[in-house]
């Protein structure tokens, strides 16, 4: 029997792992710096959690979301996202009472979607959100850390912040209703795909990658134009301080974002270095998506990234496994390697065991795995109760007692 992985899931292991790790150590570093704590929710949550909030005729809904009937018939989901979890949980353990509330999390989300580079069924998020403010400030500091973030882990590569503001909620619902009534006048220049949307996701069809849809959307009205002054002046706001922050901006007034939940300002990462999967992060306001899901009608704004898609972009990480090789030259040696190799690993080294028995071969090994130290343990050696302490960069070796080595390794 031959079991396959299921399509759209994927296996991590040696030099993707290490690269996975340190995406994920970096964000707890810019966590800890902006004060967000780290939150864990469960992989599974009632399926309602997720249905209303994120748009009953979101894709993700409508197409994408593995939900089953446990055998007391409670119907979960596995989460496909990390807001609406995150939101429940500040909601069911009492964690909106002092605000602003900030949080981040990274975890594997699922979403049954056609697998493709960048794209899969199950993947892994990197989660910030902040509860509880309405300040503008809250929306570039969400975006700065986004940046900084992309910036300290991949420092040479051409990344955009696009942005967009959806302006208030009442505002986008007259808005949703122009925009329908528009694609309705200009259905027969629609494809199939953005027609079926008219009436039930009109926003989604401004987003459309089809190139017959690309005309009628250039032509569409545009939301800039519904916004109230109030909202225009602090988006206004926003975009000036990105600047004083270096962050380049391209405005972007076709970008919606695929979720419900959105108002106000949204906006992605994207590269043009992976192919059509190009958002490495996206987000935005998403104010009265608290109360929706039973909470205080507070505001709140947030990102997520896909860790996947940021590993695409990622160079070799150069993380050094092992700070020691141990070369034994026979295995009648392995009790006095026993001994060094104890008192390393007790004082925070790192060492390595490579069941060879052999000098050449473990070398070749050694220099193979870019070690700087070797420690050889030979006959002689043992009669002499030390051990050849070898620096692989300059070729250096020393026979040395346990002591002396952990001192000239420290
Ligand atoms: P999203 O745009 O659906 O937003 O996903 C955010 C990021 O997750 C994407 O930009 C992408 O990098 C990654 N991603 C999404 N789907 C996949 C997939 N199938 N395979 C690999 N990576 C994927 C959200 O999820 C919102 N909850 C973001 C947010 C947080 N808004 C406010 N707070």
């Amino acid at each position: 029997m031959k079991i396959k992985p299921v399509r759209g899931t994927h296996d991590l292991f040696g030099k993707e792992v290490r690269k996975f790790n340190f995406i994920v150590t970096e964000v707890k570093e810019i966590a800890r710096k902006f004060g967000f704590d780290e939150m864990i929710t469960p992989i599974f949550e009632n399926s309602e959690l997720f249905k209303k909030p994120l748009g009953e005729q979101s894709d993700v809904v409508l197409k994408e979301m593995y939900t089953f009937k446990d055998r007391n018939e409670d119907e979960l989901t596995l989460r496909p996202e990390y807001t609406t979890p995150m939101i429940r949980s500040a909601i069911s353990n009492g964690l909106l009472n002092n605000l602003p509330s900030k949080f981040f999390g990274t975890g594997q989300m699922f979403r049954r979607e056609r697998p493709q580079k960048g794209r899969y069924r199950q993947f892994n998020q990197i989660n910030f959100e902040n509860f509880g403010t309405d300040d503008f400030f809250a929306d570039i500091e969400m975006i700065n850390l986004a940046n900084q973030l992309l910036k300290k882990i991949l420092p040479n590569n051409q990344i955009t912040l696009h942005i967009n503001t959806l302006g208030s909620r009442e505002n986008l619902q007259n808005y949703k209703k122009v925009l329908s009534k528009y694609f309705k006048d200009h259905q027969n220049s629609l494809s199939i795909e953005s027609k079926s949307k008219i009436e039930t996701n009109p926003l989604r069809i401004l987003d459309s990658k089809n190139i017959q849809d690309k005309e009628t959307v250039l032509q569409s009205p545009k939301l800039i134009e519904f916004l109230s002054q109030s909202d225009l002046k602090s988006y206004e706001e926003i975009k000036d301080c990105l600047k004083d922050l270096n962050i380049s901006i391209s405005e972007d007034l076709n970008l919606v974002r695929g979720l419900d939940y959105y108002c106000h300002t949204v906006f992605e990462f994207k590269t043009d270095a992976i192919g059509s999967q190009d958002t490495l992060i996206g987000g935005g306001r998403y104010n009265g998506l608290i109360k929706t899901l039973g909470g205080k009608d507070i505001p709140g704004i947030g990102w997520a990234g896909g860790i996947e898609r940021i590993m695409l972009l990622l160079n070799d990480v150069n993380v050094i496994t092992e700070d020691i090789h141990l070369c034994i030259k026979d295995p009648s040696l392995k009790k006095h390697a026993l001994k060094i190799y104890d008192y390393l690993t007790k004082n925070n080294f790192s060492v390595y065991w490579n069941y060879k028995y052999n000098l050449k071969k473990s070398l070749s090994l050694a220099s193979e795995k870019k070690v700087k130290y070797v420690i050889i343990v030979g006959e002689e050696e043992k009669k002499h109760n030390n051990y050849i302490l070898k620096n692989l960069s300059n070729g250096e070796q020393k026979a040395l007692n346990l002591n002396d080595v952990l001192n000239h390794i420290k």
